[in-house]
């Protein structure tokens, strides 16, 4: 299979060295293009170079994209002006929801979730905690339709466990909670995802996730908050050594994902009429910390 990953951050770096390592034939998309003709990223003390690629695409390729839940429109756009081969899936991986996003996923969209911990340093990619993924169709009338066997085989193989989730929007929603009740605080104490087990967050912790448990069921997907607070635990034990997403990107001064995660749960809880005070709080404080 012909893959192109889009963007080198640490997921898409993680994704992309493993399918090579499974002898996947695999190119990089960048962002911005630039005029790299080949882009090198270092995992386990190795160097691998990755040929660049831009759409349009000539042949079937599968599209894994870890990207920024700002930038998925824009991808999701220039995809569109330049349309995919028949064969070609879009395997799509960013933390948060967007509001619009039910009228924007292509046909051959699919949503991969993950609990892997991984971080960049430089060039250099870190798999800091082992996970499992989930992998659906993103658009809700195909939920029920078979997996694709190939794709999904290669990705399982690429970084395992991976499930087939024929209800992936209750995963994402999972995913949501975690990331909102681990990455803001992250941000907050400026620490390893290990180190928050030292403060004092649990009752907060407890706020934010029934804020999102009434939010999810507002819109169809029943969460329990104690199991959401225990799985942020789990999550936290299983990547210690990680920095979260969100505090790398304060500390590299670029946009963080908070609109997307904390502040999604404020603006749709407000939009359905209930204030999620603490997710609000968060929000603000982590748009203060990284102005
Ligand atoms: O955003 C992140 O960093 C990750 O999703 C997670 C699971 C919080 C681990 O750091």
């Amino acid at each position: 299979m012909h893959w192109l990953v889009a963007g080198t951050g640490a997921v898409g770096s993680l994704m992309a060295v493993n399918l090579r390592r499974v002898g996947e034939h695999v190119s990089i998309k960048p962002r911005v293009p630039g005029k790299a003709r080949a882009i090198e990223i270092i995992h386990a003390a190795h160097s691998l170079e990755f040929g660049v690629q831009q759409f349009p695409i000539e042949q079937p390729t599968q599209i894994f994209a870890a990207i920024k839940a700002y930038d998925v429109a824009n991808f999701l756009e220039e995809l569109k002006q330049a349309p995919l081969p028949a064969g070609s899936s879009i395997v799509l991986s960013y933390n948060g929801m967007l509001e619009n996003e039910i009228n924007i996923m292509p046909e051959r969209a699919l949503h991969w979730v993950t609990t892997h911990g991984a971080y960049k340093n430089g060039n250099e990619v870190v798999h800091a905690g082992l996970g499992e993924s989930w992998l659906g169709w993103a658009r809700v009338e195909h939920a029920s339709s078979s997996r694709p066997a190939e794709l999904f085989s290669v990705l399982n193989n690429a970084l395992p466990l991976l499930n087939w989730s024929p209800a992936i929007n209750q995963r994402r929603w999972q995913k949501l909670a975690i990331n909102c009740l681990i990455n803001p605080f992250t941000v907050i104490h400026d620490c390893r995802n290990g180190e928050l087990l030292q403060h004092n967050i649990t009752e907060l912790q407890h706020q934010v996730a029934e804020e999102i448990c009434w939010l999810a069921e507002h819109q169809g997907i029943q969460l329990n908050s104690e199991s959401l607070v225990e799985s942020a635990r789990s999550v936290i034990k299983n990547t210690a050594n990680n920095y979260s997403s969100m505090l790398m990107d304060v500390r590299q001064q670029r946009r963080t994902e908070i609109d997307y995660l904390n502040g999604f749960v404020a603006r749709q809880s407000a939009a359905a009429g209930t204030a999620a005070p603490t997710n609000e709080t968060l929000w603000r404080r982590v748009l203060e910390l990284s102005a």
